[in-house]
């Protein structure tokens, strides 16, 4: 052990998307450069970070309740070291040092590399350190994007929640300023990463043994970016990774509805390593209320989508979003909300409780008017049809043999192992199909990042169970129908 060990011990705690999953997993990897390791006791660790989230108001008020009880902590321990990162410390800024005095850094979403750096200064005393980037309108467009500097990639394999799958973020940022949305004010400015920058990423990850990899970005398909005089759009991109030696399949999230153009439809089609799986959130079923959110399209222009999805990628699963309670959201307007779940057959969909970010045209415009039961109980109404959907379209597979790439052992098999022997029976191991349904099923070990085919048995509203096919036929009338 070295001399400086006792003050390199790591928590970190996410919250919020998988772009803060991903942020974390750069920090982390650029601490441990730094001779940091990991602990998941934040009572052994020198340093906690936060790494947060704003979209909502609950997910801010449970960092602001963690970090007072950290007070006791740092009093008793003046030399720990507290950050928070992320969404809320570009959002929050200095509020957050008024509501915990005791923080020692806030970092923001496009000031992560600044970290290792800021650490080591607080740990001199220098106490409250701060970095973060321009607010929208604190400069001309070009100078609030280059405030949010783009993170070399440094990967840290450990930091994913399985070696086999990574996120790559392919944009920073937003532009389409939906009125109840913080993201464009904690993300900044949307913009594309270089092909060729994504490109090397994604063969590295493919090096280190990644099979599988999601691109992000908060409306990826409007992903541009014009390079050596040629224009990549979602689809430009797509094929150009799809040739990566050891990646066998591709994810992109979260889509745009109004960007979802024929010629991505289509590369989804034809790429065999792309997901035949489509997060395109809707939002709302009523199109005044889609107005009032400013998501650019309605209802009319969503289902004309969806039928081009639906023509184009047989087999497809689409995934949405809503948000119930909205500013003004009357019974009739939220039926509208039911009808499109119903209409629309989502896979899944994430529901949430419409929740007053300050700083948004919403919260300036339009009073938070739906009491909090009302709220309540119109996400709940929508999420048992939606789950009934979910239930009755995955009760469609039993009998059908899918295409799985296995993620790992599951969830249940891993409580399970605390209990047995580790040679007692084949191991329970999950993973997806290729449209992105969740599959758990018995087998060995060793397909953990193969593609294995797997015969439904049994489902639930989330989750498909079954056997592993031996696949004896090839070729002919025996070949088993092998679904997406
Ligand atoms: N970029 C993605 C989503 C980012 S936020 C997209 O545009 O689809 C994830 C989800 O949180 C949104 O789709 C929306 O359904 C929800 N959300 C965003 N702001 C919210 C708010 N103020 N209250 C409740 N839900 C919100
Ligand atoms: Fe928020 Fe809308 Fe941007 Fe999504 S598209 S991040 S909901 S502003
Ligand atoms: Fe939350 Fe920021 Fe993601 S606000 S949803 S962590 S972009």
């Amino acid at each position: 052990m070295n001399e400086t060990a006792h003050n390199k011990k790591l928590f970190i705690e996410t919250v919020g998307c998988q772009m803060n999953v991903l942020d974390s997993e750069l920090v982390v990897a650029a601490l441990r450069q730094d001779g940091y390791e990991l602990t998941p006791s934040m009572k052994e660790a020198d340093t906690i970070l936060f790494n947060t989230c704003s979209v909502r108001e609950h997910a801010e008020e449970k960092i602001y309740s963690q970090l007072g009880r950290l007070k006791y902590s740092k009093d008793a321990r003046p030399n720990l070291v507290i950050g928070v990162m992320g969404c809320m410390a570009q959002k929050d800024q200095k509020i957050i040092f008024r509501r915990a005095p005791h923080v020692d850094l806030i970092v923001g979403t496009g000031q992560l590399a600044e970290i290792p750096r800021l650490i080591d200064e607080s740990r001199k005393g220098e106490k409250r350190q701060m970095a973060v980037s321009l607010g929208r309108k604190d400069g001309s467009r070009l100078e609030v994007s280059s405030s949010f500097q783009s993170y070399d990639p440094l990967r840290d394999p450990e930091m994913r929640p399985s070696p086999h799958q990574a996120f790559v973020r392919i944009m920073f940022g937003c532009d389409k300023f939906c009125t109840y949305c913080v993201v464009p004010t904690t993300r900044g400015p949307e913009q594309s990463r270089q092909p060729s920058d994504i490109r090397r990423e994604s063969e590295a990850l493919a090096a280190q043994g990644v099979k599988e990899i999601t691109l992000l970005g908060q409306t990826v398909n409007s992903y541009k970016h014009t390079e050596e005089g040629r224009l990549y759009r979602m689809s430009d991109l797509l094929e150009s990774l799809h040739d990566i030696e050891g990646i066998q399949r591709i994810k992109f999230v979260t889509n745009y509805p109004k960007d979802m153009t024929d010629d991505l439809l289509q590369a989804i089609r034809d790429l065999p390593k792309v997901s035949h799986y489509l997060h395109v959130p809707l939002q709302h079923g009523c199109d005044d209320m889609l107005k009032k959110m400013k998501r650019g399209y309605t209802v009319a222009e969503y289902r004309d989508m969806m039928h081009r999805i639906r023509e184009t990628i047989p087999g497809v699963s689409v995934s949405s979003d809503f948000i119930v309670g909205f500013c003004g959201e009357s019974d009739e307007a939220h039926q509208k909300s039911m009808d499109v779940v119903r209409e629309f057959r989502f896979k899944n969909s994430f529901i949430f409780k419409y929740s007053e970010r300050s700083g948004t045209k919403a919260a300036d415009n339009y009073p938070d008017d739906i009491p909090d039961d009302v709220k309540k109980a119109r996400n709940n109404e929508m999420l048992t049809l939606q789950n009934a959907i979910s239930a009755e379209d995955n009760a469609d597979f039993i009998g059908r043999t899918v295409e799985v790439l296995v993620e790992g052992p599951s969830k249940n098999a891993v409580k399970a192992e605390q209990n047995r022997p580790s040679n007692a029976g084949p191991d329970q191991l999950v993973g997806r199909s290729r449209c992105d349904r969740i599959v758990v099923f018995n087998g060995n070990p060793r397909l953990i990042g193969t593609i294995a085919h797997v015969s439904v048995q049994d489902c639930t509203p989330t989750t498909l169970m079954g056997n592993i096919v031996t696949q004896t036929h090839q070729h002919g009338s025996n070949m088993l129908p092998i679904l997406q």
